[in-house]
This record gives structure tokens, sequence and C-alpha cells, in this order.
């Protein structure tokens, strides 16, 4: 009985390795230290959050989003990816992020891990990020978007 709650454990731990290494650019993480878990990185669901948790607000991919951050298309992201050093940087514009968020947004925006993991995998994936159009925007967020657009004056 104990062997199979081993098993299962066991289990658990290899397939979550291949699935954190199925993103286009995996290969080069494929060495990870014992204990380390990556959530699996889904660069679709990626594009999603980017645009409904706000992301795009600011920052635009692909020629869509706002104006007011850094763009964050894969051509100006580091590559071979590095989660850590994307978060790094993310942590860095932070106080000012934050900041923005909360005076554009009206809140701050929260993710869990793997939807961070999702998240970094679409700023780094160009194929995925030629699909990102308005239509991934959430109609809420585009009204806020048109808002800004017509107080923001910013050229
Ligand atoms: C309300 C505006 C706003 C929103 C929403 C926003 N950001 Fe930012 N972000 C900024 C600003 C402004 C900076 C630049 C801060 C600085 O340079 O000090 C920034 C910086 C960054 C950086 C660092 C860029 C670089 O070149 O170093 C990353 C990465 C980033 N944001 C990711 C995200 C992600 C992912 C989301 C969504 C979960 C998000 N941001 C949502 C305004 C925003």
């Amino acid at each position: 009985m104990k062997a199979h709650v081993f098993s299962l454990a066991t289990i658990a731990m290899l397939s979550a390795t291949p699935a954190a290494l199925a993103g286009s650019h995996g290969d080069q993480m494929s060495m990870m230290s014992p204990g380390l878990m990556i959530p699996s990185m889904n660069s679709s669901e990626g594009r999603k959050l980017f645009a409904s948790k706000g992301c795009v607000v600011c920052h635009s991919i692909n020629g869509v989003g706002g104006v007011d951050a850094p763009m964050l298309d894969a051509e100006f992201m580091d590559m071979p990816m590095n989660p850590f050093e994307f978060a790094a940087r993310m942590w860095r514009g932070a106080p000012a992020m934050i900041e923005a968020q909360e005076d554009e947004l009206g809140y701050q925006i929260e993710f869990t891990g793997e939807e961070l993991a999702a998240i970094i995998a679409f700023v780094h994936d160009p194929g995925e990020q030629a699909k990102f159009s308005e239509s991934d925007i959430p109609d809420e967020l585009k009204e806020m978007m048109k808002h800004m657009e017509k107080e923001g004056g910013h050229d």
C-alpha cells in the first residue's frame, strides 16, 4: 500500500516536469535543481491572462495595448526565457507599476504562480503573441482604455 502512495507522488513529480518544459524555449530549462518545480507554462492561457488581468491596459504586445509602460513583445525579452529574471524585472518596476495600477485600474493586480508562469510564457512566445488582438481584451477593460485615451493626451 505504501508503495502505491510513493509511486503516485513520483508520477506527480515526473509529470510536472515535462509540462514545465513544453514551452517553445523549454529546452534550456531542462536542468532544474532538485526540489524546484516550475508550474506548467501555457502561453495561450497567458495570452488571455495578459488581457484579462489588465496588463494590456498599460503594456502593449503585437501593437495592442497601452503606451504608458514598456512594450512587452518577445523581441524585448531576454532569450532564452528566464522566468526568474522576468519576475525580477517586474519587481524592479513594481512601485511605479502598483501606483499606476491603483490609479488607472483602481486596484492592484494579483495572480497565482500558475498564472504568472502562463503570462511569462506568453511574453516570450512570438508565435502566440502574433495571435494577440483587440478581441482578446474583455469589454470592460476596452471601455477603460478608450476612456483613458480620451483623458490621457500622452502624445
Ligand atoms: C497601470 C499600468 C500597468 C499595469 C496594469 C501593468 N503594468 Fe507592468 N509596468 C508599468 C510601468 C509604468 C512600468 C515601468 C516601471 C518603471 O520603469 O519604473 C512597468 C514595468 C513592467 C515590467 C518591467 C519591464 C522592463 O522592461 O523592465 C514588467 C516585466 C511588467 N511591467 C509586467 C507586467 C505584467 C505581467 C502585468 C500584468 C499582470 C503588468 N505589468 C501590468 C505599468 C503597468
